[in-house]
C-alpha cells in the first residue's frame, strides 16, 4: 500500500497548482493517467480572465456581474466573488513564476475581448495560453519535488464510514493494481467532451472522476449542463478559439450575412457561448449553413497576415493542417463543438466535497477544476473563467487539504476494495463478451449529440435515457481481445467507456427533468427561463443501478436574477 498525505488525482492546471499548495505542507502526491504535460489544459488557446484594466477600465465588480450574468443566474455568487477578487492576483502569480504572456506596447500584460465579457480582460500568450501555463506550472511542480505517478488510472475512490481514506489506482505500464492510503483526496480530472460526437476535448477526457463518485455513492451536481464552444473546426471539432472573434473575427452563413445581427443585436460575435452555438445551430438547421452543410464560416481574412502569425499562430496551423484550409486567404469552415461541463462533483468554495441540500461535508475528499462544480459557472461559462477557476480553486484546495490532512488521523483503508477491483479487471481481461468497446462508445456519442445536444425536448431526452441504459447492459458483456497487463489501451478504453455510460445517463436524467431553458440547456419544449421553479441546482446520484434527483438552494448576494440580454 502507498502511503501519502495528500494524493491528487489529475495532473492538469488545477491538480498541479493544488499539489504545489499542498506539498508546501505534507507528503503529496499526484497521480494522473497522462503525463502531465498532455493533459487537456494545453489545449486552452485564448486566455485567462482578470479585471486588470490593461487594455480599457475594468473592475472586480464588471467581472462579477458579467459572470452572473453569464451563469443565467443559477451560479453561487459567493464562489464567484472569491473567483474575481482573486483573479488579478493569482494572474499576477502565474507572471511571477514565467508565464510569458503577451504584452501591451507599455509592457503590461495584454488583453483582449471575450464573449460575455463587458471589458477587455483575457490575458493571453498568442493562442498558446493553457500550454504556457500548464509547461509553467509543471516546472514549478517539479521544483516542489513532488511525487508523481505518471500514467496511472485511478479505478475507485476508497470511502470508509463516510470519509475518504484514498483510491485504487492502475500503473497502465504494468498493469499493476495499488491501493493509495491518503488523509486526503483531491479529485482534478478534468472533463467529459468525449461523451459528444464532435468535441474539442482530448481523447482521454472521458469524466473518469465523475464516474468514481458516483460509483462510491456520492453525488454529482448540475450535469444537464454541457457548454458547447460555438467554433469547432468542422467535423474535427479542435477548438478554434474564442480569441479570434475577440479580437473581430466574425461568422458568415451561406448567404454571405453576418448572422449574429438576429440573435444578439448589440454584442454579435461577443455574445456567450450559449447563444452563439445556437445562433450557429439554428442557422445550419434551417438550411442557412454553408452549402447547405453543418457549417458556418468564421472569417479572420481582415486580420492580415502579420497579425494573424502574432496574436493566433496555433490556429493558423491546425486548419492548415486539419482541413487544408490557410485563415490567412479562406475563411474558416466551423461548427459548434462539446467543450465544457459546467455540473461535477458538487463542492465549498474550499474544494471540499459536500453532500445533500445541506451541504454535509465529505471528510477528506476534495475537488477542483472542470470536474468539480463550485459553482462559479452555473448553467453558461463565459470563456477564459476556466483557467481561472483551476488556479483559484486549485490553490485554495491545496491550502485546505494540506490543512485537514496536517490534523488529521488516518481513516483505515478497507482492503476489500482492493481486492474487488483486481476481481473486476481480471474478469475484464478475461471477458469474451460479443459487445465492442469502441462501438458503443461511439454510439454513445452519436445518441447524446443527437438527443442530448445543443437543442433539447422531452420525447429525445427519453429515448437519449433509454439508449443509454441500454448500452450500459451491453457494456456488461464487451469483449476483450489483448489479455497482458502491460500497457493495454484496450482495457483502459473499456474502463473508460464504462465511466462514459455512468454519468451519461445522469446528464440526459437531469436534463429530462428541469423543464426550462437556462444557459446551455436548451428545451425546445420550455423555451423559457423558468426561476419560480427551477432556480435551483440539481444534485444527482445512483440507487439501485437507477439515477436519483434533488436540488438545492443557490447562493445569490448581490445580483437577483434579471432578463438576460446580450
Ligand atoms: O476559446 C477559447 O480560447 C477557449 C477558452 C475557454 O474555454 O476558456
Amino acid at each position: 500500500m502507498r502511503e501519502h498525505d495528500v494524493v491528487i488525482v489529475g495532473g492538469g492546471l488545477a491538480g498541479l497548482r493544488a499539489a504545489i499548495e499542498a506539498g508546501r505542507g505534507v507528503d503529496t502526491a499526484v497521480v494522473s493517467k497522462l503525463h502531465p504535460l498532455r493533459s487537456h489544459t494545453g489545449a486552452a488557446q485564448g486566455g485567462i480572465a482578470a479585471s486588470l484594466g490593461n487594455a480599457s477600465r475594468d473592475s472586480v465588480e464588471e467581472h462579477l456581474f458579467d459572470t452572473v450574468k453569464g451563469s443565467d443566474y443559477l451560479c453561487d455568487q459567493d464562489a464567484v466573488e472569491i473567483l474575481v477578487k482573486e483573479a488579478p492576483g493569482n494572474v499576477y502569480d502565474l507572471e511571477h513564476i514565467g508565464v510569458v504572456f503577451s504584452r501591451t506596447e507599455d509592457g503590461k500584460i495584454a488583453q483582449r475581448p471575450f464573449g460575455g465579457h463587458s471589458k477587455p480582460r483575457a490575458c493571453y500568450a498568442a493562442d498558446w495560453t493553457g500550454h504556457t501555463v500548464l509547461h509553467t506550472i509543471y516546472e514549478q511542480s517539479l521544483i516542489a519535488g513532488l511525487r508523481f505517478y505518471d500514467e496511472w488510472y485511478a479505478l475507485a475512490i476508497a470511502m470508509n464510514d463516510g470519509a475518504c481514506a484514498g483510491i485504487v489506482a492502475m500503473n497502465i505500464a504494468t498493469g499493476d493494481i495499488e491501493a493509495f492510503h491518503a488523509k486526503a483526496v483531491i479529485f482534478a480530472t478534468g472533463g467529459y467532451g468525449r461523451a459528444y460526437r464532435i468535441t474539442s476535448n482530448a481523447y482521454a477526457n472521458t469524466g473518469d472522476g465523475l464516474a468514481l463518485v458516483l460509483n462510491a455513492g456520492l453525488q454529482v451536481q448540475d450535469m444537464e449542463f454541457v457548454q458547447f464552444h460555438p467554433t469547432g473546426l468542422y467535423q474535427q471539432g479542435i477548438l478554434v478559439t474564442e480569441g479570434a472573434r475577440g479580437e473581430g473575427g466574425y461568422l458568415l452563413n451561406d448567404k454571405d450575412e453576418r448572422f449574429m445581427e438576429r440573435y444578439a443585436k448589440e454584442k454579435m460575435e461577443l455574445a456567450p457561448r450559449d447563444v452563439i452555438s445556437r445562433a450557429i445551430q439554428t442557422e445550419i438547421n434551417e438550411g442557412r449553413g454553408i452549402g447547405g452543410k453543418d457549417f458556418v464560416y468564421l472569417d479572420i481574412r481582415h486580420f492580415g497576415e502579420e497579425h494573424i502569425r502574432e496574436s493566433l499562430p496555433q490556429i493558423q496551423d491546425l486548419v492548415v493542417n486539419f482541413l487544408g484550409v490557410d485563415p490567412i486567404k479562406q475563411p474558416i469552415p466551423i461548427q459548434p463543438t462539446a467543450h465544457y461541463s459546467m455540473g461535477g462533483i458538487p463542492t465549498d468554495v474550499h474544494g471540499q466535497v459536500i453532500f445533500g441540500p445541506e451541504r454535509e461535508p465529505v471528510p477528506g475528499l476534495y475537488a477542483a477544476g472542470e470536474c468539480a462544480c463550485v459553482s462559479v459557472h452555473g448553467a453558461n461559462r463565459l470563456g477564459t473563467n476556466s483557467l481561472l477557476e483551476a488556479v483559484t480553486f486549485g490553490r485554495r484546495v491545496g491550502i485546505a487539504a494540506s490543512e485537514f490532512a496536517s490534523e488529521a488521523k488516518n481513516v483505515p483503508f478497507p482492503e476489500e476494495l482492493l481486492s474487488q477491483v483486481k476481481e473486476d479487471v481480471d474478469k475484464l481481461l478475461g471477458s469474451t463478451g460479443k459487445e465492442s468497446a469502441p462501438l458503443i462508445r461511439t454510439e454513445l456519442q452519436e445518441t447524446m449529440t443527437n438527443l442530448c445536444g445543443i437543442f433539447r425536448k422531452e420525447a429525445d431526452l427519453r429515448n437519449c435515457i433509454e439508449k443509454v441504459r441500454e448500452l450500459r447492459e451491453r457494456a456488461d458483456d464487451v469483449g476483450i481481445h489483448d489479455r497482458s497487463r502491460i500497457f493495454n489501451t484496450e482495457l483502459i478504453d473499456v474502463l473508460e467507456t464504462r465511466n462514459l455510460l455512468e454519468f451519461s445517463e445522469v446528464i440526459a436524467v437531469g436534463a429530462e427533468a428541469r423543464r426550462e431553458s437556462r444557459g446551455a440547456h436548451f428545451r425546445t419544449d420550455y423555451p423559457k427561463r423558468d426561476d419560480g421553479n427551477w432556480l435551483k441546482h440539481t444534485l444527482a446520484w445512483r440507487e439501485k443501478g437507477g439515477v436519483v434527483l434533488d436540488y438545492k438552494d443557490i447562493v445569490i448576494t448581490k445580483y437577483q436574477p434579471r432578463e438576460r440580454r446580450y
